[in-house]
């Protein structure tokens, strides 16, 4: 490369991070206006969440549902998706429930076209369902390590399929849905899927790139690229990191207690 290329890629390049400061005192600025005013609306809107039968998923559809969202929510099982269905019918709201396994690409598109022809075009598409094995990588049967991958992300590349969509990435730490059943978590405050379900949403509405739960963990991200390897480690050690999974049992209840779940209905309309 001739000098001269190089010195406007340098050029280039410091001006890209200066840029940087005036996005950072942007989102300084935006940050500091209510939420309220921030949140976009999805009166009339399709949201599609996958994995709407159970747990964050189905307190997305019943919040979205609350802010006048065209519920439809796509999971493997009937049961959970009917129950969905009844819970966002009750808080007056309207779902469409389609019983998908997500790691079989053709159910995908069949599901996607009939979305398309019985409820719209979907304007927001909330990539939820999951699974987790629980086991260490070495204790993990091969079939499980590939439904692992086939659920949590080669889904996604078969549910989507637009381009210039906004994105909204979420990263939680455990949150008490029964999915991490056992897990034990010494200084980071396990988190509640009401609070995970809020944030969520919030995130979607105000178009937020990423959301990480609790935010302060953002700490740990940039301390896990500037220190050595080895201290990484030592802290995630520390901090008792290696030991939250020791007593994972998994999913015990088939969902979240009934309880709860009205708890948060009564907690949208308030919201609504
Ligand atoms: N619970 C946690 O601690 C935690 C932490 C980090 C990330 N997450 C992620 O958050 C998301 C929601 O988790 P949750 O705690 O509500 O779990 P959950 O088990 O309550 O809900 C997951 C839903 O996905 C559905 N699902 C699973 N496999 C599917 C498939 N093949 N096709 C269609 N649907 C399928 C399940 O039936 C279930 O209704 C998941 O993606 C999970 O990986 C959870």
């Amino acid at each position: 490369m001739a000098f001269s290329e190089t010195l406007i890629t340098v050029l280039l390049a410091l001006f890209a991070l200066l840029t940087s400061v005036y996005y950072a005192l942007e989102s300084l600025v935006i940050s500091l206006v209510p939420r309220k005013f921030r949140r976009k609306s999805v009166e009339g809107q399709v949201v599609l969440v996958t994995g709407g039968g159970s747990g964050i998923g189905r307190l997305i559809c019943l919040k979205m549902a609350a802010r006048g969202a065209k519920i439809v929510t796509w999971d493997v099982s009937t049961q959970g998706n009917e129950e969905t269905k009844r819970l966002v019918l009750e808080a007056g709201g309207k779902c469409h429930v389609y019983t998908v396994d997500l790691c079989d690409r053709l159910a995908v598109y069949d599901a996607a076209s009939k979305v398309k022809k019985e409820v719209g075009k979907v304007d927001i598409l909330v990539n939820n369902a999951g699974i987790v094995t629980g086991k260490t990588f070495k204790d993990s049967p091969d079939e499980l390590i590939k439904k692992t991958f086939d659920v949590n992300i080669m889904s996604h590349f078969w549910v989507e399929g637009y381009t210039g969509v906004k994105t909204t990435v979420v990263c939680p730490y455990y949150i008490s849905t029964g999915m991490f059943e056992g897990v034990q978590s010494k200084l980071i405050p396990i988190l509640k899927p009401e609070f995970v379900a809020s944030e969520v949403v919030d995130g979607i509405l105000m178009n937020c790139t990423i959301v990480i739960l609790p935010s302060f963990c953002r700490i740990l991200i940039l301390l896990k690229h500037i220190l050595p390897a080895k201290g990484g480690w030592r802290l995630y050690k520390a901090c008792g990191g290696h030991l939250t999974m020791q007593d994972f049992r998994g999913r015990l209840k088939n969902d979240l207690k009934e309880s709860e779940t009205k708890d948060n209905l009564l907690n949208d309309r308030i919201i609504a």
